[in-house]
């Protein structure tokens, strides 16, 4: 479903070359739980943002349901990424003049939904993260942990194959982040394909496979051990 040969990122800073990502190698298959460990600086959201189709690679390929999007246009990413990618961040990036029901509508516009049928998805959407009784508070009237099932909610709600967050956990006491992570499962148990990244191990622990980075490369990789 997601593969990626040979792929590096490297940016120009001035005379200086960051090479954020170098030469990764990864397969993730339809129902896939994967995690990417890492420290900070290891080039994980660079990686995140390439499988999203946020950016390209500066080297190698990615082929995205057996169709290669590295050298796509942005207007041409922006359709795959709007149909078959939902994204979960850090710091939840909900809009604070909508409400959670505003906020998880508003994207499937872009999937040509009419309002009755955005209005039915969205619902649905906030009911399975257990918020369907918060659906008219604003982002300031809820907690961290809320905002960010209002975030899963809205990259939920147009029913992507792909779930992709980045950080999910990491502004979040240890209670909202368990109930993070156990809506996170039940996606993957749901077929859905799950990409996580932090730099929580305990967290991917709960991964069904994951790689290490470290300086852009991927260092270790391994598979749940099943006890
Ligand atoms: N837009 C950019 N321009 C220049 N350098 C960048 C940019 N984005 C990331 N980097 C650099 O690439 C490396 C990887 O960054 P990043 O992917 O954000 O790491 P992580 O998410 O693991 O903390 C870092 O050295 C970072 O400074
Ligand atoms: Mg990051």
């Amino acid at each position: 479903m997601i593969r990626l040969e040979a792929l590096s990122k490297v940016y120009q800073m001035g005379d200086v070359k960051v090479k954020a990502l170098w030469d990764v190698n990864i397969n993730i298959e339809e129902g896939d739980f994967f995690a990417v460990i890492g420290p900070s600086g290891s080039g994980k959201s660079t990686l995140m943002n390439i499988i999203g189709c946020l950016d390209v690679p500066t080297y190698g390929k990615y082929w995205l349901n057996g169709r290669e999007v590295s050298h796509l246009s942005d207007n041409q990413l922006v359709v795959i990424r709007n149909r078959d990618i939902g994204f979960v961040f850090q710091s939840f990036n909900l809009m604070p003049r909508l409400t959670a029901l505003d906020n998880v509508m508003r994207p499937l516009i872009y999937r040509g939904m009419g309002y009755r049928e955005r209005l039915r998805c969205a619902r649905q959407a906030l009911e399975r993260v257990g918020l369907e009784d918060r659906m008219d508070h604003r982002p300031t009237q809820l907690s961290g942990g809320e905002q960010q099932r209002v975030a899963i909610a809205r990259a939920i709600a147009g029913d992507p194959a792909i779930i992709l967050a980045d950080e999910p956990t990491g502004n979040l006491d240890s209670s909202s982040g368990q109930a993070v992570m156990a809506i996170m499962q039940e996606l993957n148990a749901q077929r859905k394909t799950l990409v996580l990244i932090t730099h929580d191990p305990e967290a991917a622990k709960q991964a069904s496979r994951w790689i290490s980075l470290l300086d852009g490369r991927v260092n270790k990789e391994g598979k749940k051990v099943l006890a």
